[in-house]
């Protein structure tokens, strides 16, 4: 049982991808990885606290955790992620069974953390975070994550990101290029690159001079590189969606015509109480802008069901903005009320009943909007990179749009998992489609 970890995440993109560098380090210093718990020398939980059912499954996770170490009190357990910074030294003290703590900033101080016999909570902020590059343990070998920046400033009155991420850092262009680089020479040929705000984006060797996002320019470089087939970049904050960005994603090739834009709420009232720093008019002049430039493009957002002192009339501007919008897919929540946040202190918070009603005609209303676009792909051709086998389904191999899509097809003996290939769409469900292979000729993008 000497020197074998057990993993295990809850959360975004940026947080599986830090649990690909915490294996990274790890395997620096000689670790093996096991699926079962009960092998693990190490357990590591790297952990989200978004909304408060994120919370929860984690804490009746660590309860089983806290029964194996009874058993095996050789065993270390770690706690990361962004309840470890949230909670800080008062973690350990609540939880005495495990051994240390760390947040996002600070993966670099692992090999130190796994050998200190005192325990710790490395929660500081680590300035030098974007300029320290961590190796990565990545188990898929055609779509990887590359961080381009780490932290938010946007300070959403709901979320706790910015308190758990620490400040917004960009890390320098050429660090992402050869990362990338690398990456493309290993295989991979699809790119996501992350970050709270990647439209804040800033070269920190070109921001001396020049104030504005240089996310553009990152697009161009990255676009440029090699072997590299599709670029993704999620998530893009509305109020710095430039002019410069949308034509980016226009004119560069491998740059795939999908955009995660969230909304949050239709009614510039609870907007505003959001501290989103734009209205429902100036987002929807976004989206308009978008799809002129770019016609088939994909739009996805996130709602948020219940923000306090939202009435039924603000739910229904909710409501009327997918109507008007219709976005390809939505992400809804039901507001949870987090620690430190200005959100939690509001006046008018709304009852559990009625955020579940809410939520729920969202959900039902998208789910009508999602169909009808679905539909409209039938009988179209589209260039997948093919993904693999199916999660639900073995019979069926699976692979994605340039739209981000998903498309089910039951798989040819040529064909394998990396390759773009062309499928005829011929039929679609509300969270997937199916398709016919064409053969191996990918369609590309005309310019
Ligand atoms: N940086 C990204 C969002 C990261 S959090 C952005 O600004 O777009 C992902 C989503 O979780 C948010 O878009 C929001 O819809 C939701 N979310 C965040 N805090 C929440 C809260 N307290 N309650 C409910 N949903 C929340
Ligand atoms: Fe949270 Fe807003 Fe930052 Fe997104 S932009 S992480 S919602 S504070
Ligand atoms: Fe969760 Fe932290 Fe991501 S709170 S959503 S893991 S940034």
């Amino acid at each position: 049982m000497d020197k074998v970890a057990y993993l295990q995440t809850w959360g975004c993109q940026m947080n599986v991808h830090d649990t690909e560098k915490i294996a990274g380090v790890l395997r620096g210093e000689g670790y093996s990885f096991t699926n079962e718990p009960e092998d693990a020398a190490l357990i590591i939980l790297n952990t989200c606290s978004i909304r408060e059912k994120a919370e929860h499954k984690f804490l009746s996770r660590l309860g089983y955790f806290k029964l194996l170490k009874r058993k095996r009190p050789g065993l270390q357990i770690a706690v990361s992620g962004c309840i470890a910074q949230q909670e800080g030294e008062r973690f350990l003290i609540d939880n005495q069974y495990v051994n240390f703590t760390f947040g996002p900033q600070n993966i670099v101080k692992l090999p130190e953390l796994i050998r200190r016999d005192k325990r710790k909570a490395a929660v500081g902020e680590n300035p030098a975070l974007a300029e320290t590059d961590l190796p990565a343990v990545r188990n898929d070998g055609t779509r990887a994550w590359v961080n381009i920046m780490y932290g938010c400033n946007n300070f959403c009155s709901y979320c706790v990101v910015p308190h758990t991420r620490g400040r917004e850092r960009s890390r320098p262009m050429d660090s992402i290029v050869n990362e990338i680089r690398n990456l493309s020479d290993t295989g991979y040929k699809e790119i996501t690159l992350l970050g709270q705000n990647v439209n804040s984006y800033k070269d920190p060797k070109r921001s001396v001079f020049n104030n504005s996002s240089s996310f553009p320019q990152l697009l161009e470089a990255v676009n440029a590189i090699e072997g590299i087939e599709r670029v993704r970049f999620v998530t893009s904050h509305p109020k710095d969606l430039s002019p410069e960005l949308i034509l980016a994603i226009r004119d560069l090739n491998k740059v795939c015509e999908h955009i995660h834009l969230p909304l949050q709420s239709g009614s510039s009232k609870i907007l505003s109480l959001m501290n989103r720093k734009y209205s429902y008019a100036e987002y929807l002049d976004k989206v308009t802008a978008l799809r002129r430039h770019i016609p088939d493009i994909t739009i996805t957002s996130d709602i948020i069901a219940g923000f306090p002192t939202e009435t039924g009339q603000d739910h229904d501007e909710t409501l009327a903005a997918l109507k008007e919008i219709e976005f390809d897919g939505v992400f809804a929540f039901k507001y949870s009320k987090r620690r430190y946040t200005r959100a939690s202190e509001m006046e008018g918070q709304i009852g559990e009943d009625v955020k579940s009603d809410r939520l729920k005609t969202i959900l039902e209303l998208q789910d009508v909007i999602t169909d009808k676009i679905n539909r409209r792909l039938k009988g179209q051709k589209v260039e997948i990179i093919v993904e693999g086998e199916s999660s639900s389904d073995t019979n069926h191999w699976t692979g994605r749009t340039r739209t981000n899509k998903i498309v089910n097809f039951t798989p040819e003996q040529s064909i394998k998992k990396g390759m773009l290939i062309t499928v005829t769409i011929t039929n679609s469900f509300r969270h997937s489609l199916e398709g016919r292979p064409e053969g191996l000729m990918p369609v590309t993008k005309s310019n």
